[in-house]
């Protein structure tokens, strides 16, 4: 099948590159030429895991073609993916301004009779909205099909091939059944449902993992005033099937471009829908909390920061990606910054974008050994494996104060207060 994919970021470059390899030709679109320019390189634009090797495979087997021209390619397909950003608007509902945009352009270059699925995040009722656009021309029938997005940033190329499921929502179930068909080498779970409810069961599924979050976050602020330990207690409770253990981890709450944004989106589309859905105020203000508990902690065992030299390891919002988006991490330098606290910096990945958000005066480090170098406490704000596996004796030897506050409970406690290092994990 030939397929056009609208937008080349996270999502549409994974999908492009997952569609390529699963046979089909894939034209990617992106109206940014410098992207364009970047992938027809072969070169990655983003961090992720295995993308760059399949990225060069599939443009030498040209099934993989990119463009910044959606009218020189869009008559070649029959099969249109959106994959162009949902951000926020400043009351929280999903911004559509560029989706209308893509369907606009496809109205006006598209032949009709195409499939226009919707892989973009978007609230219940945007298929109708783009048919609408798309059906505006007399004559002319195009179908609108939502089939949304599920990957997680660091893991993104596996989990296109190995999706927990795959959903798709269209009017008519023929045309669900086509799409799906598109995916027919992957084994999975496949719901062809409503589009409404395709559309919905994307927000659902973020904003449940959130809430997770945020009960186990609320769980662990409890066990540092009653003594007990949040990971024992998320551990006994994931061995229960009907709990499961993923999405249990206490820390600094959840960040990143997407739980965020999703949440929010759902509560206004619950609001705007007649619904108060309470529960999601609670799992929003528990999460923007979550990271001023940790700040308070800090000040609590350090005093005032004022002049005080700290060491914030990882900048990405979480690990195995370059992304910073609503990163906590970001958000906690900022805060020492502005408390008056020298801020040295070290991400494996995540530097080249952070200097583009952070103060001049932040210190970027060739590393979290050189990040540690007379710093009077260390936090840990993103959960790269590395920064669980330093060399403590080094580290103790380096930092001036033997102080790590552990805002995602990835070192080992024991070892550490061994060595003589004051130790502040999250609920335990
Ligand atoms: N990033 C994730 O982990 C993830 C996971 C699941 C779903 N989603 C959803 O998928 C959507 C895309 O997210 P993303 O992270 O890939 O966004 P992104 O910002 O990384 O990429 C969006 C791309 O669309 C391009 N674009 C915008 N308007 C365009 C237009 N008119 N024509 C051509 N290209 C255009 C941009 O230049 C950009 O490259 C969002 O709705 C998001 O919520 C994201």
């Amino acid at each position: 099948m030939k397929i056009i994919v609208i937008g080349t970021g996270y999502v549409g470059l994974v999908s492009s590159i997952g569609l390529a390899e699963l046979g089909h030709t894939v034209f990617g679109v992106d109206k940014d030429h410098h992207k364009i320019n970047t992938l027809l390189k072969g070169q990655e634009p983003f961090y992720e895991p295995d993308l760059g090797r399949l990225l060069k495979k599939n443009l030498k087997s040209h099934r993989l073609f990119f463009t910044a021209s959606l009218a020189e390619v869009i008559n070649k397909a029959e099969m249109i993916f959106i994959c162009v950003g949902t951000p926020p608007k400043k009351d929280g509902s999903a911004d559509l301004t560029y989706v209308k945009q893509v369907a606009q352009d496809i109205n006006k270059y598209a032949k009709t009779g195409k499939v226009v699925i919707t892989k973009s995040t978007v609230p219940v009722g945007t298929g109708q909205m783009i048919e609408d656009i798309l059906n505006q021309k007399n004559g002319r029938r195009f179908f609108a099909v939502s089939c949304p997005e599920f990957l997680r940033e660091g893991k993104a190329i596996y989990d296109f091939f190995h999706p927990d499921r795959i959903v798709v929502g269209a009017v008519k179930e023929s045309t669900g059944y086509k799409v799906m068909n598109l995916f027919a080498k992957i084994k999975t779970h496949k719901i062809v449902t409503a589009r409404e409810t395709a559309e919905l069961i994307k927000y659902a599924s973020n904003a449940f993992l959130a809430t997770k979050i945020s009960f186990i976050n609320e769980i662990a602020n409890l066990c540092e005033r009653v003594g007990a330990d949040v990971e024992e207690v998320a551990k006994g409770m994931g061995y229960d099937k009907r709990i499961g253990p993923a999405f249990l981890k206490a820390g600094i709450g959840y960040g990143g471009s997407c739980f965020p944004k999703d949440v929010r989106a759902l509560r206004q589309l619950a609001g705007g829908s007649g619904y108060n859905f309470r529960l999601l105020k609670s799992v929003i203000e528990v999460n923007s909390r979550q990271r001023k508990l940790f700040i308070e902690k800090i000040k609590r065992v350090m005093g005032s920061l004022n002049q005080k030299t700290i060491t914030v390891l990882g900048l990405a919002f979480k690990d195995n990606t370059d992304d910073i988006r609503e990163s906590a991490a970001i958000d906690i330098v900022k805060i020492l910054q502005k408390a008056g606290a020298k801020v040295k910096v070290y991400d494996p990945e995540a530097m080249v974008n952070a200097k583009c958000l952070l103060h001049k005066k932040t210190v970027f480090c060739e590393s979290p050994y050189a990040a540690l170098e007379g710093s009077q406490a260390m936090i840990i704000a993103t959960e790269w494996p590395i920064f669980a596996d330093l060399s403590w004796n080094r580290v103790r030897v380096l930092m001036k104060k033997p102080v790590i506050f552990d805002g995602k409970n990835i070192v080992d406690d024991k070892k550490v207060r061994k060595l003589g290092f004051k130790y502040y994990p999250v609920g335990r």
